[in-house]
């Protein structure tokens, strides 16, 4: 596998900590021991998250491409455009954000506060549209690109998410690397890994990742599109892609990607009563937040796997935070009692 030959613009504080959750752990059973690795807390750009790992492979295409405006498109409270928003800064591009109503919200400043207020603050020219959820290459999207380029400017257009990018998944081929080093360290493996997908490029990335040392069918995706035929096709797409770009030099196949979707619902964007639970449960035991969208799911997803035995007993767990507490302030509502 050869991850060092593609260049990478460095955007993160390094590797990311990994933490034992000791407290959720017993609290659980003790039978399975839980740890998460700290995406949330991998840059000082705009608090993080999992994306930057994506934009390092990405932002050098964009530089030699001779851009100056980074185009790209989430929901409303997408941690996505805010990374973007804050990429293009740190690298001095203009952005243009498409901003679509992919959730339905309680709180009458969904669209003023956490991830979006961030972006404008941050400079980005942010524009909402009507459009519902939909994690494929949207209209509104190439809208805007055309519009940059009518007005002379000239666009790096990045997909929702930056799944699709061509290089969107190599950041997570970097974490599992990033991981077996971290392991050697600790004396142990990781029996499974946890991810929320949505978009793909996380998962994929992981998954020809651990691939390499037999790991594929051990990273559990727990969706959160709530549209999970789409998003698994999309992850193994981009798999395939990324393994090929990698050298991986060997097949990946439908079986490899493992998405649970019985964790998503109501729908993408909103909790449920479980998820909510899930969020205060971990927010209590180990001061760790997570939101209602993405980790607050998968959150749930893992604890309810250890309740019901998924894991055999003595598993070591890696849960991977990638982020994404901003949303929570467009939730005021759902935990306005805590
Ligand atoms: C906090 C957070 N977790 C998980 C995800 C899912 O990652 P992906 O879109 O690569 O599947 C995202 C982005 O969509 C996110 O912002």
């Amino acid at each position: 596998m050869n991850l060092a030959k593609f260049p990478r613009y460095p955007l993160t504080f390094g590797r990311t900590p990994i933490e034992k959750l000791d407290r959720l752990s017993a609290h659980l059973g003790g039978g399975v021991e839980l740890y998460a690795k700290r995406e949330d807390c991998n840059s000082g750009l705009a608090f993080g998250g999992n994306k930057l790992r994506k934009l390092e492979y990405i932002v050098p295409d964009a530089i030699a491409s001779g851009a100056d405006t980074l185009v790209s498109i989430g929901g409303v409270q997408s941690n996505h455009t805010r990374m973007v928003a804050a990429v293009a800064a740190k690298i001095g591009f203009k952005c243009r954000l498409v901003q679509e109503s992919w959730v339905p919200h309680e709180d009458a400043v969904y669209d003023r506060v956490g991830n979006i207020m961030l972006s404008r603050i941050m400079g980005a020219d942010v524009r909402l549209v009507d459009d519902g959820f939909d994690i494929g290459i949207r209209d509104s999207w190439k809208n805007a690109i055309a519009e940059v380029e009518a007005a002379g400017g000239k666009p790096y257009p990045i997909p929702a998410g930056a799944s699709v990018h061509k290089f969107g998944g190599l950041g997570y081929v970097g974490f599992a690397e990033e991981v077996r080093a971290q392991e050697a360290e600790l004396g142990f493996k990781f029996d499974y890994i946890v991810v929320c997908t949505v978009t793909g490029s996380t998962h994929a990335g992981m998954l020809v990742g651990f691939a390499a040392d037999g790991r594929a069918r051990k990273v559990i995706g727990i969706d959160a599109s709530c549209t999970p035929q789409q998003t698994r096709a999309q992850v193994l797409e981009i798999a395939q892609r990324t393994a090929e770009l990698v050298e991986l030099g060997q097949p990946i196949v439908g079986d490899d990607v493992v998405l649970l979707e019985e964790y998503a619902y109501p729908i993408y964007g909103v909790p449920s009563e479980e998820t909510k639970e899930a969020i205060r449960l971990v927010g209590r035991l180990e001061g760790m937040i997570t939101d209602p969208v993405y980790e607050g799911k998968s959150m749930q997803g893992m604890i309810d796997l250890v309740e019901t035995g998924y894991f055999p007993r003595g598993s070591k767990v890696l849960y991977a935070h990638l982020g994404g507490a901003p949303a929570l302030n467009g939730y005021g509502y759902a935990f306005r009692n805590g």
